[in-house]
């Protein structure tokens, strides 16, 4: 084993292993004083239950970034199967992001009516990590919609779904005897 860091290590290289983990897809979003606002993010996740936290990673470069800052709490809308298109539009530059996508308010930021789930957050810290930054959010309210519980999926730049079957997803409690 090796403790040195291979300076070789490219963008393209990064990109195809790290691509490589499956990851599931929402829109980060908020109330602007110019409207709302939203960019897809998949670099979510959760970091800690007590006290809840969760975190994501905005690109330095993102203009979306400081405008949800200002807000200073946003809404993370967990995209479904049948938002590929949504997620795509979440990421263009130059558009109205919300055209055409059906959303209420909540305090936090604006609420996709079909997301899969809301987590409304309040931002707890900010750290640098090179050309990203850590966003920590506290989270002041959660919620999963009742129905379709199939998640976008994000792989190797393509997007999917998953194939099990609702019913037999196994929590982390169960056990394989
Ligand atoms: C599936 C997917 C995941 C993305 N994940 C992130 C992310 O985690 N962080 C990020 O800064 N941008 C991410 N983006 C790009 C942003 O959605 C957006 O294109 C970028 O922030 C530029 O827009 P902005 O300048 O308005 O922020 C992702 C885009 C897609 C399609």
């Amino acid at each position: 084993m090796t403790d040195e860091i291979d300076l070789r290590i490219d963008s393209e290289c990064f990109r195809n292993v790290l691509g490589h983990l499956p990851t599931g897809v929402t829109v980060i979003t908020a109330h602007h004083r110019d409207g709302p606002v939203g960019m897809s993010s998949n670099s979510f996740t959760s970091v800690s239950l007590d006290p809840p936290l969760i975190l994501f990673c905005p690109a330095k470069s993102s203009a979306t970034w400081p405008k949800i800052r200002e807000s200073g709490s946003f809404c993370v809308n967990i995209f479904a199967a049948h938002h590929e298109q949504a997620s795509r539009q979440f990421s263009r530059l130059g558009i109205d992001r919300f055209a055409g996508v059906s959303w209420h308010d909540r305090a936090a930021g604006p609420a996709l009516d079909d997301a899969l789930a809301w987590i409304e957050c309040t931002i707890d810290a900010e750290h640098e990590a090179g050309d990203h930054l850590i966003v920590v959010g506290a989270v002041r309210r959660l919620e999963v919609r009742e129905g379709e519980v199939e998640p976008l999926v994000f792989f190797r730049g393509q997007y999917g779904s998953f194939l099990g079957q609702a019913d037999s997803v196994r929590s982390p409690g169960d056990r394989e005897s």
